[in-house]
């Protein structure tokens, strides 16, 4: 399971802190970045305590050697822990779990504090960090500072602020140590600018080796992208539509990379690249220029916040971050380079316990990027090599393949939503990812090649038996990967064996304009391989959505849950999911008979049986 990025375990933490002198190490679980940007952060701030600290990947470490930990001196183990899916651990964290939840395991004098990063839209809400706690406290590890938990649907930097708070607080009471400087401005990384560096010598875009793009060799995975031609992108919606959903193929047979109905595809997006030229001019910087940030800290195992040596533009085109709004830790450390007093006070406000609101306002409500941020504080002028420093990486989107390989074996299927609006303050803005994609159409004399590898989702499988029923509920590109599902299912009726039923419940908002896939839903529906539900929640004064109707049909859904159908849901995860597992708990309750909490034991079955599956995203 959960193979991904996975690579030989080895590092004695012990040894690795004694070595370098640390007494204090941050552990991130990390799926998207903020967990390890969190560990990096409060590693700086360990400066103005006086504590030397380092970030550690758990997957880079023997975890056992966590049990010897007690023998540094004062030591503190910090564990930064995001759910990732249902529940589950990040990928990079899938050994430490099993470790803590091995009874055998014996962590006595190992001192410990928990913060989690998980979102309230998904049911299993911070599972990792709540375990992460409750786990070493029960292998007999100390803990120095009450569990802290961050919500990504709400302000997860406030909840990380507030709880690093107290553990300060904690940490200062526990080894009497105090608060020194904080204007102090840490830098990790020193720039080096190379000249006349061979281009070979150079990274392009490659995740994790050089040339690796040139030289393309499996298993390919978050360091190794493999990358694919894509060979077909069109719009699925109609002109008309206010939606535009894409439908791509990617060609992987070179790469003989397997997948199956339910895997994700990651795709690493490059940023917009007029933005990076309007960086390169307002930071007055020649974006080819070829360098490297390099650690300062010899003994980190981070030798570079990213592949190095590059250019300033491969920086800001593959590897950071530019169009999220930056968190307030970056606005303070750029402030002091403000040579507008007025600007810097603006800055420094916003990046101030007092200046939240404003922080909330102003940077997040209204969307302001980085480059938007220097367009409207005009003085503002820091070094780039700060910034590319203080910036997040850039992060590979994922998402539900939507073809069989039954059917397309070379060829992975994607159907993307353009994310495209227009920000509070009246800025256009897109999505990294999906505008990147928008400028993608392959014709005889364009090809695009794309970077990507498949994520494994052993949560959302089809049943192992054909003869399973099963009811599929994916509004909008929800439908991802019941395509797949469809037509591997397809493949097995047209091999002549038996199947069990199909039921499809699918929404969107208008029957002509956005029923994507209605060509291949209808022809499925007419060879008797599907039962297709539609809800068009806009051509009626009324709304329909795919739970209404889930309610019409619910004596059929309840019989076939009681010949053992496997229910599946994919989209989105705020409000769709929910109301639909509403709805199914109230078909349970009415037709099954039973009260709320005997609907709910049921559900939990479901589930606990791998018979009620979500691919769900917020
Ligand atoms: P980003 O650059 O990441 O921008 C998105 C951000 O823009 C949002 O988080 C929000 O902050 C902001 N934003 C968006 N709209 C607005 C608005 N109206 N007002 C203000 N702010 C706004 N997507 C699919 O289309 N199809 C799939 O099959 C699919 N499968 C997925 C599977 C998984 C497991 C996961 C985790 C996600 C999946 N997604 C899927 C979502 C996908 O990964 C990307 O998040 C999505 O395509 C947006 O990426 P982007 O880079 O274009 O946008
Ligand atoms: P709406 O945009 O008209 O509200 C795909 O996005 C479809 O899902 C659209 O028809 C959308 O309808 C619908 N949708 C929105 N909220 C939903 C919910 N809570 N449950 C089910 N479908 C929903």
């Amino acid at each position: 399971q959960l193979k991904t990025g996975i690579i030989e375990s080895g590092l004695d933490i012990v040894k690795r802190m004694n070595d370098s002198g640390k007494r204090m190490v941050v552990f991130y679980g990390s799926q998207t970045g903020t967990a390890e940007e969190f560990a990096t952060r409060l590693c700086k701030e360990a400066r103005y305590y006086g504590i030397s600290a380092m970030s550690a990947d758990p997957i880079e470490y023997d975890i056992e050697t966590l049990k010897e930990l007690k023998e540094v001196e004062d030591h503190i183990a910090v564990f930064l822990m995001a759910t990732y899916g249902e529940g589950e651990p990040t990928d990079n964290a899938v050994q430490f779990h099993e470790f803590i939840k091995n009874e055998e395991t014996e962590l006595h004098g190992l001192n410990y504090a928990v913060f989690g990063l998980g979102n309230t839209t998904y049911e299993h809400y911070n599972k990792m960090g709540k375990d992460t706690d409750e786990l070493l406290e029960k292998r007999g590890a100390t803990r120095l500072s009450e569990l802290g938990l961050g919500d990504d649907d709400g302000n997860i930097e406030d909840d990380y602020m507030n709880w690093r708070e107290s553990f300060w607080a904690d940490v200062c009471k526990r080894f009497g140590v105090f608060k020194s400087e904080d204007n102090l401005h840490i830098r990790n990384y020193k720039l080096v600018e190379h000249e006349n560096m061979h281009t070979s010598k150079v990274f392009k875009g490659e995740m994790g080796y050089l040339g690796s793009y040139g030289n393309q060799k499996p298993p390919y995975d978050t360091k190794n992208p493999f990358m694919a031609d894509l060979t077909v992108n069109y719009n699925l919606c109609s002109e008309e539509s206010d939606r535009v959903v894409f439908h791509c193929e990617v060609d992987v047979s070179k790469a003989r990379i397997k997948y199956e109905p339910g895997d994700h595809i990651a795709i690493y997006p490059e940023n917009n690249s007029s933005m990076v030229e309007q960086l390169g001019k307002r930071l007055a910087i020649d974006l080819d220029q070829v360098i490297s940030l390099d650690c300062i800290d010899e003994f980190s195992s981070k030798k570079n916040p990213f592949p190095c040596p590059t250019t300033f533009r491969t920086a800001l085109t593959h590897y950071v971050d530019i169009c999220t709004p930056p968190r307030s830790n970056v606005i303070k450390d750029l402030a002091q380079y403000a040579t507008d007093e007025n600007e810097k006070a603006f800055l420094l406000k916003l990046s101030s316990n007092e200046g939240k609101s404003q922080y909330n306002d102003w940077v997040m409500k209204d969307q302001r990027h980085i480059l938007q941020i220097l367009e409207d504080t005009p003085s503002l002028q820091p070094p780039i090599d700060y910034l590319l420093e203080l910036l997040p990486r850039l992060q590979a989107r994922y998402y539900s393949i939507a073809s069989s390989p039954k059917i397309h074996a070379r060829s992975i299927h994607v159907c993307a939503a353009l994310v495209r609006y227009k920000t509070r303050a009246g800025r256009p803005a897109e999505g990294v990812c999906t505008g990147w994609l928008e400028k993608m159409i392959p014709s005889e004399t364009d090809q695009f090649k794309i970077p990507v590898f498949v994520r494994r989702n052993q949560k959302f499988r089809l049943p192992r038996r054909a003869t399973v029923p099963i009811i599929m509920i994916g509004p909008g590109t929800g439908l991802a990967p019941f395509r797949g599902f469809i037509q591997h299912r397809a493949a097995i009726v047209r091999e002549g064996r038996e199947c069990g039923e199909n039921l499809l419940f699918f929404g969107c908002r208008h029957e002509k304009m956005d029923f994507i896939y209605e060509d291949e839903l209808k022809e499925f529906e007419k060879e008797g391989i599907i039962q297709l539900y539609t809800a068009f929640s806009r051509d009626t004064d009324k709304k329909v959505y795919v739970q209404h109707l889930m309610e019409q049909e619910a004596l059929k859904l309840w019989e076939l849950l009681e010949k053992g159908a496997h229910v599946y849901v994919c989209g989105d995860a705020k409000k769709m999911a929910r109301d639909v597992h509403k709805q199914l708990l109230d078909i349970i309750q009415e037709y099954g008979k039973m009260d709320k909490t005997e609907a709910e034991t049921y559900v939990i079955g479901l589930e606990n049986s791998f018979r009620y599956q979500k691919d769900v995203w917020s």
